[in-house]
């Protein structure tokens, strides 16, 4: 009789186990998406930074931060990967960003991740298919091309238009609401209004911390002890944007969804020196094949995560958002062809080994060769590129601008975007152990040519499923001036 008891209540134990285990999976969670604009390694509390992250480093201490994590170097590529969960190589978009005169867009065949977008779009625009709210998302607040004045919301080029938009329709009545706290009220509103029975995935691609440096006078007091004023501003820049994260956590709280919330946070990439960013000790900086063009600020906070405060170092890329979300919202990565992130989820959560062993950074068919081919009959080194596999970071070409800047030496510029300035040589290869070095501070080319060898044969396989690039000229019919004084779908 006892034993029958005891089998009973196993029975129903098991029983229940499984419905209750059935139930959190069947559950979808809530997905925030926080994508700071340019911000540096060093600009964020818990690397040390001489700029105050409270809430960031707050929410990535109860979560875990991806400490070997990557994305692209530049804006649109970043971007590109994270919605599409693909190679720039293989969507075209290989060749520096998409500038606001170009008719160019991310193509329309590669559905993207997300369904609320408040912020920054930067994914083409020149048609009105090429819209967030045509690619996927039901809602977008926010602007399209690339930075603009944080008061005015005007981008000015040849001449100024209003860039703006909730939805489809033009916002005319946000001058001088400034855009990170515009951003986070609108994101504070779609939570508000959300039914907290279905799943929310809110894409957040704050304007913050991207040129012009422009920020209220209140969140640049606390920083009177530094002394260099593009670092100054740039600093009370992120302090807005910290304060932001807070307040959209807060109302998530208040609404009952934050219980059931994967939150990302993370860089598009590495700080512009040449506007206040810093990615010290790293070596160089945004635009460039060096850690500091790419190496990532990012962290997870979940209640679903098993290792809680915990430092990950386990090789992750923004390409691998793509599927590891997509299934943690109940979909099917491997029912889409031709993804090259992975789901990383068990090597956040449960600090699992990486799936991820190789890391394709870049290949640029349209960027300027630098020097003669090392190897014959092999990947032509001349071609900017840059290649993990393992420990063992590859870089070939022209990789930019490769100094090692400490937070004193940024620079304003004022408020355009800059080229770098890039050393003037023919050496085109570059060997380091990211493990070991990952100032990149030895370059072990000379020492390790097999490896060069091995890498190269890897590139030149990747170079082989490469779709050709789009980069077409500047279109005069882009201008404002033709549409109205507003930036939009000109074709
Ligand atoms: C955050 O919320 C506080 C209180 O409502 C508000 O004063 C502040 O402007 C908000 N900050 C941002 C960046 O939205
Ligand atoms: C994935 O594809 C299989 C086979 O076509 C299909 O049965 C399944 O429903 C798909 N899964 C999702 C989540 O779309
Ligand atoms: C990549 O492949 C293309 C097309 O076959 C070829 O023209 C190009 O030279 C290759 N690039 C490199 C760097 O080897
Ligand atoms: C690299 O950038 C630094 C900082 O702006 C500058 O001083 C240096 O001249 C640059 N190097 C080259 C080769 O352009």
């Amino acid at each position: 009789m006892a034993r029958e008891l005891v089998t009973t209540f196993l029975l129903t134990a098991f029983v229940i186990l499984l419905i209750s285990r059935e139930s959190i999976a069947a559950k979808k969670p809530h997905i925030l998406f926080v994508l700071a604009d340019d911000y540096g390694w060093n600009d964020v509390g818990y690397h040390g930074s001489d700029i105050k992250t409270p809430t960031l480093d707050r929410l990535s201490a109860e979560g875990v931060r991806l400490e070997n994590y990557y994305v692209q170097p530049i804006c649109t590529p970043s971007r590109s990967q994270l919605l599409t969960g693909r190679y720039q190589i293989h969507t075209g978009l290989q060749h520096s960003i998409i500038w606001y005169n170009q008719a160019n867009g991310l193509p329309l065949q590669f559905p993207t991740i997300a369904t609320h977008i408040v912020g920054k779009w930067h994914l083409g625009f020149y048609k009105k298919e090429y819209m967030p709210t045509n690619r996927g998302f039901d809602t977008h607040y926010g602007y399209l091309t690339g930075a603009e004045y944080y008061f005015t919301h005007k981008r000015c080029y040849e001449t100024c238009g209003i860039d703006l938009r909730d939805n489809l329709d033009v916002d005319k009545n946000q001058n001088g609401v400034y855009s990170t706290h515009l951003f986070t009220k609108r994101a504070e509103d779609i939570i508000a209004n959300h039914d907290k029975n279905k799943p929310l995935f809110l894409y957040l691609p704050y304007q913050a911390v991207h040129s012009p440096l422009e920020v209220p006078e209140e969140y640049v007091k606390p920083y009177q002890r530094i002394k260099n004023k593009a670092r100054r501003t740039y600093a009370g820049m992120v302090s807005a944007m910290d304060e932001g994260v807070a307040n959209v956590t807060k109302a998530l709280k208040q609404h009952r969804l934050w219980e059931d919330t994967i939150m990302v946070f993370s860089t598009d990439n590495g700080g512009q020196i040449l506007s206040g960013g810093n990615n010290w000790p790293l070596r160089g900086w945004k635009g460039s094949l060096w850690e500091g063009g790419f190496r990532g600020v990012g962290f997870v906070h979940s209640n679903s995560l098993e290792t809680k405060g915990k430092i990950n170092r386990e090789l992750i890329h923004i390409s691998d958002w793509f599927p590891t979300l997509l299934s943690l919202a109940g979909g099917s990565p491997s029912n889409i062809t031709g993804l090259d992130g992975y789901n990383v989820w068990d090597t956040i959560s449960k600090n699992a080994p990486s799936p991820r062993t190789e890391l394709l950074h870049n290949i640029d068919p349209l960027f300027t060769k630098s020097g003669t081919p090392a190897y014959s009959g092999t990947f032509d080194t001349s071609t900017r590129a840059a290649f993990r596999m393992g420990k063992w970071k590859i870089i070939t070409g022209n990789p930019g601008n490769g100094s090692w800047i400490k937070p004193a030496q940024v620079i304003d510029s004022g408020e355009h975007h800059v080229e770098n300035t890039f050393e003037d040589t023919n050496k085109n290869v570059w060997l380091f152990d990211i493990l070991d070095d990952p100032t990149e501070r030895n370059d072990l080319s000379q020492k390790y040519p097999n490896i060069v060898k091995k890498m190269l044969t890897r590139l030149q396989a990747y170079n082989a499923t490469a779709v050709p690039a789009i980069y077409p000229p500047p279109d005069p019919r882009a201008d404002p001036s033709h549409n109205g004084g507003v930036w939009g779908p000109w074709e």
